[in-house]
């Protein structure tokens, strides 16, 4: 096996003062203030992974006429890291995310990087920006590592040259609210069978924006798309998985047949449901069945799951034809609580890690 390169550190002369760093992590906002440095690793065909180092976080400097502007050879992933219970700094399940990485390079015929190269990026940055990560409920170190073609060649061809890189912000609560409010698109898709739709790929994302501003436009916080062939069975939202609970204390969730993002946190909050003694049931779920089953009792919850939104409940979906309403549409469902305190129970150190997930 290759040997990897080792990671030069380059500290920033210019920190961020100490004052505006708490006044960020005081309320940290989704995506928008970020930490002062960042990891980065290039990749040369021939050469293999270099230059590894964390330094300044800077903008970076790209030809135009790098391939990942035109060609959209672009793959990231959304992990985080918490302040633990008892003091240090932890990551939840890193290597999970470093394998999706692997399975989304694949597919978007992009360079492979190790697993232990990705996890230790991310500990090196984590290490480095850890006084980034804020201590309040809710909140954590938002990671985003991401990889981009950049080589200068406008042949559509899997590009010869490779950026990755690791970036960092504090963040709170994605939705800042009790329950969310979802729109079904009935006009778009997310993903066809043999297409993308498993790899974490930015041009799932930007396909995804005109059903988030539909989803929106009709007062929705985000959008739930169906499959590709029928428009008739539930995928998973604009950048997050989709759980029900029924009322025979059964977990429903999408099985992932390759159109959908295998979530870590859907993993996870799967595991979870198990050990609680419940059942889970990875099928199908007919859009009609659902909106049915919402007026009946027969399914009394519906929550988001990913990385950003942790466990987001769910309290209406409104599509078209009408809306389907979850308990009282307004309080999250207990099942839905029980799960998300089992979750950040364990990825904040409050409860025993029986599973090794914790780094
Ligand atoms: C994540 O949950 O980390 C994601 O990547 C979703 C993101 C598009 C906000």
């Amino acid at each position: 096996t290759a040997t990897l390169p080792t990671f030069t550190i380059e500290p920033t002369t210019t920190p961020t003062d100490a004052a505006r760093r708490a006044e960020i992590l005081a309320n940290p906002v989704f995506g928008r203030a970020f930490t002062d440095h960042m990891a980065v690793i290039r990749y040369t065909e021939g050469e293999g992974w270099h230059d590894a180092k964390v330094t300044a976080r800077q903008p970076l400097t790209l030809d135009p006429a790098s391939s990942v502007l035109h060609y959209g050879q672009e793959i990231f992933e959304g992990m985080k890291a918490y302040r633990i219970a008892g003091g240090g700094v932890a990551t939840f399940r890193p290597e999970a995310n470093a394998r999706r990485f692997r399975e989304s390079a694949a597919r978007m015929a992009m360079a492979d990087l190790p697993e232990a190269l990705f996890v230790e990026a991310v500990d090196q940055l984590v290490k480095i920006d850890s006084e980034w990560v804020p201590s309040g409920d809710g909140q954590s170190l938002y990671l985003r590592p991401f990889m981009i073609a950049n080589e200068v060649f406008l042949g559509v061809k899997p590009a010869s040259e490779y950026l990755f890189m690791v970036i960092a912000c504090p963040v709170g609560a994605y939705f800042g609210k009790g329950c969310v409010s979802v729109w079904v698109s009935e006009d778009y898709t997310r993903a066809a069978p043999g297409g993308t739709g498993a790899a974490k790929c930015g041009g799932n994302y930007a396909g995804s924006l005109v059903a988030q501003a539909e989803s929106k436009k009709h007062g929705c916080d985000q959008v739930l798309f169906l499959d590709s062939r029928e428009q008739r069975f539930v995928e998973e939202m604009g950048g997050m998985n989709v759980m029900f609970v029924r009322d025979d204390n059964t977990l429903v969730t999408p099985p992932l047949t390759g159109t959908i993002l295998p979530g870590i946190t859907r993993d996870s909050i799967i595991r979870l449901a198990i050990q609680k003694g419940m059942k889970v049931e990875e099928a199908a779920v007919d859009i009609d069945e659902l909106f049915q089953g919402a007026a009946s009792g027969r399914y009394k919850e519906a929550f988001a799951c990913g990385t950003a939104a942790v466990l987001s409940p769910i309290g209406t979906l409104r599509r078209a034809g009408g809306v389907a309403t979850f308990g009282d549409g307004e309080t999250p469902g207990a099942v839905s609580v029980a799960l998300k305190k089992a979750l950040t129970d364990i990825q904040t150190g409050r409860s025993n890690d029986q599973q090794n997930w914790v780094h």
